[in-house]
């Protein structure tokens, strides 16, 4: 992959830099966590440090090709500035006057920052020559490309994608850094190596079980996707989630770990309630007596600590997707057990981006004591599934 260093001497040069600023607002439009934000200022500095001039674009939210107020990158702008230390200008639009105007007036180690690259339907269009079209307007106004927005490069889109044939290119620190850790993952893993999957549907994670089973020696299945892991063996799951059509595929995966000497490990209590309510009272029950009118909706204590000694001894960890409810209180404890579980794992811990990374956060959780928290939701996820990224293809020697 090509880095920032294959670009030369970058003082006084214009560098467009894709970033990934999707982050959660409130419905005040504060930033509610900006990890995404704070993970783009080590390449941003290098740039500046080395006397650059930043075109910084950026997507926040789908809006479809329209320009909506509520997602404007005013409050990423405030914020980062704040981060940086330094004025970070808007454009009020993506490759308009203003952008070019702002650009214009660049003086070396100055960022401007584009309006939300999607308020302009051509940047994700799925025709290539309208993708191409705005891809051509971003590179009039620099020099080189450094791709940084790990989050986004599994989509093929203009400001990602397209462009990096326009310019000469480069991936940025980020980027970098995200591949060689989650590589760790995938290419050659240290073993014991220990994958944790969560979150709510088996169908979301069957790409990931079909890479993994062939070089993980554990897999722990939480979440709700477990309940139709728990069906496949028979077990009754009262009212929680069910993928009956994915029964017998749960069925297959059972005989296939089986088959290579993999161990699919299962919860064997959960913490049921009678409703899906931040306010439902939790008991926990074996996995062999889920009530007929209750829904599991976390790992059981006896679960936690199963997992816990699974993960251990692991040279390598990779966590993608919650084990329980985590945003409420009552059942947050099994999320947070596996993430202490593995903050203490003395293996290589990757948390696998998306909802897990936010609960380590929401949770409380030193993000230090983990080896990788990635800053990708769906990018981490099609990464660990094996996939080819558009927008780390695109960069290749
Ligand atoms: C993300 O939030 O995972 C990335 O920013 C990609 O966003 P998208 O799913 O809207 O393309």
């Amino acid at each position: 992959m090509k880095t920032i260093e294959s670009l030369g001497d970058l003082a006084g040069k214009k560098v467009f830099v894709r970033s990934d600023y999707n982050v959660p607002l409130d419905e005040n439009g504060e930033i509610t966590d900006d990890g995404r934000i704070r993970a783009a200022l080590p390449t941003l500095k290098k740039l500046l440090g080395d006397g650059a001039r930043i075109i910084n674009a950026a997507h926040l939210g789908r809006p479809k090709g329209q320009v909506n107020p509520k997602l404007s990158l005013a409050p990423v702008a405030k914020r980062l500035s704040e981060l940086l230390g330094q004025p970070v200008v808007l454009a009020a639009d993506t490759t308009g006057e203003d952008a070019h105007a702002k650009a214009a007036a660049l003086k070396d180690g100055e960022i401007l920052l584009l309006e939300n690259v999607r308020f302009d339907g051509r940047e994700n269009s799925k025709d290539d020559a309208e993708r191409a079209e705005i891809a051509a307007e971003y590179a009039s106004l620099a020099d080189v490309f450094v791709s940084d927005g790990f989050g986004v490069v599994h989509r093929k889109q203009a400001s990602v994608y397209d462009v990096a044939s326009k310019l000469p290119s480069a991936a940025g620190l980020l980027v970098q850094k995200e591949i060689e850790a989650l590589s760790k993952g995938t290419d050659n893993p240290a073993h014991p190596y220990t994958v944790v999957l969560g979150g709510s549907k088996v169908s979301d994670k069957i790409p990931v079980i079909d890479n993994l089973i062939e070089k993980a020696d554990r897999i722990l299945i939480g979440g709700g996707m477990a309940f139709t892991f728990l069906k496949a063996e028979g077990k009754e799951v009262g009212t929680s989630l069910l993928e009956e059509d994915k029964v017998e595929t749960a069925k297959e995966y059972l005989a296939k770990a089986k088959e290579k000497g993999v161990e699919i490990v299962l919860p064997v209590d959960e913490v049921v309630a009678a409703k899906f309510d931040r306010d439902a009272a939790g008991d926990v029950v074996s996995v062999d007596d889920i009530p007929a009118d209750k829904m599991g909706l976390d790992i059981g204590p006896e679960t936690v600590k199963l997992f816990a000694s699974k993960i251990a001894d692991a040279k390598t960890v990779v966590w993608n997707g919650p084990v329980g409810v985590f945003e409420f209180p009552t059942f947050a404890k099994g999320t947070a057990g596996i993430a202490e579980a593995i903050q203490d794992a003395p293996g290589f811990t990757i948390v696998g981006g998306g909802d897990s990374a936010a609960a380590v956060r929401l949770l409380g959780f030193d993000e230090s004591k983990f080896n990788h928290i990635s800053t990708g939701g769906g990018a981490s996820l099609e990464f660990l599934e094996g996939k080819e990224l558009p927008g780390i293809a695109v960069l290749e020697d």
